[in-house]
């Protein structure tokens, strides 16, 4: 026997999820759901009650079991850390809170040179709660893959230009045009902390990750290529050597496919807008594709998720890897049994 052949796969890297994300064969089209941690789910709220949002975020014990919930609950292929896009950059010190019902909320915006100084590098210390919660929940989770993720540099620097939560990225967008230097200098070390907290996630445990680009939609094709690619893509490059599956995902990305098919990632996300064919087109080949029902979907009646479900089955059937996702995150007032019976449907369906 050729000794270079590997011992078959066990466990996590036998999971249906990492086999698709690496375009192998797979028992069933596996499923997981952006934000599943939280959210809809009221077994959520009672452990969050009485604890802020990013306090939560640095409680082992209380990651570990918001993280397990949906897994238990649903039987989703993978778990997603809980945590939030924002965590690293309060872990350096950005003076920054998540405000209930509104999001990531800074006090003071950063669109100077001298604002840049206040984003130091990310040392694995100052997030030893993430160390220690992935520790606790690769031993509860079995054989179930443990996702990992991070914001991207450009929805990072977003939250941060603009102070919050915005609907027209004007702050930021003024400052990508009007000072190149700086907006690139910003991207650049976001790259960095981005790259630090992955490289602690999967030193911890984690399976795969994803980079979430959740604003990057708002951008034209050209200004996503010179002013932000090459950012997302140094993310991308500097955890390549772990060898975990690296996924891309933003919204109203359609545009952007090709893209972000060049920027690194093995998997990359489609919102609902593009059909997964030819989301996998744009992207081109040697990429798996995650999504994409639309998440509104899952106010419809059963039949009508079941139908939306199966269309978006069809479209990903000659793709060469299709990992089941919602097009974005689960909506907060989502129905919790209309998810876990849209894992069951999705598993009958492609069961081989
Ligand atoms: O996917 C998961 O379930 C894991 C946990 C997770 C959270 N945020 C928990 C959270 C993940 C992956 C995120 C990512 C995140 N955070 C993104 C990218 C994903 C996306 O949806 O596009 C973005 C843009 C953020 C920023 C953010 N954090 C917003 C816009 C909000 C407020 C809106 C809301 O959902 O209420 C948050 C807060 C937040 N992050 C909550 C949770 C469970 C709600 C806080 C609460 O329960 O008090």
């Amino acid at each position: 026997m050729d000794a270079a052949v590997a011992a078959p796969r066990s466990g996590v890297q036998d999971s249906a999820f990492l086999r698709a994300c690496r375009r192998e064969p797979v028992p069933h089209t596996p499923v997981w759901f952006m934000r599943q941690a939280g959210r809809s789910l009221p077994e959520y709220r009672k452990v969050r009650e009485g604890t802020a949002m990013l306090e939560s975020c640095m409680r082992p014990d209380l990651v570990t079991e918001i993280t397990l919930q949906p897994v238990r609950r649903h039987g989703v292929d993978a778990a997603i850390y809980f945590s939030d896009i924002v965590v690293p950059l309060k872990a350096i010190g950005v003076d920054l809170d998540i405000k209930p019902g509104v999001g990531p909320v800074v006090e003071r915006p950063i669109r100077t040179w001298a604002d840049l100084e206040r984003l130091r590098p990310l040392e694995p210390a100052d997030v030893w709660y993430v160390t220690e919660a992935m520790g606790q929940l690769t031993g509860e989770l079995g054989a179930t893959p443990l996702i990992g993720f991070a914001g991207a540099p450009f929805t990072l620097a977003s939250y941060l230009v603009e102070g919050g939560p915005s609907r027209n990225h004007e702050h930021t967008k003024a400052l990508m045009y009007g000072a190149p230097e700086l907006w690139a200098a910003l991207l650049d070390r976001l790259a960095d902390i981005t790259s630090a907290f992955l490289r602690v996630q999967i030193e911890a445990g984690a399976a795969a990750v994803q980079l979430f680009d959740s604003w990057v939609g708002a951008l034209a094709p050209a200004d996503y290529e010179r002013s932000v690619l090459p950012a997302s893509a140094k993310v991308f490059e500097s955890v390549a050597e772990y060898g975990v599956p690296r996924i891309h995902f933003g919204v109203g990305t359609g545009e952007l496919l090709p893209l972000l098919g060049r920027a690194g990632a093995d998997v990359v996300g489609a919102d609902w807008r593009v059909p997964l064919d030819e989301a996998a087109r744009r992207v081109g080949p040697g990429k798996a594709i995650q999504g994409n029902l639309d998440p509104a979907v899952l106010f419809a009646p059963r039949s009508a998720v079941e139908r939306q479900a199966d269309r978006v089955l069809e479209s990903a059937a000659a793709l060469e890897g299709h990992v089941f996702n919602l097009g974005h995150g689960v909506l907060p007032d989502t129905d919790p049994e209309a998810l876990t019976r849209l894992v069951s449907h999705v598993h009958e369906r492609t069961a081989r």
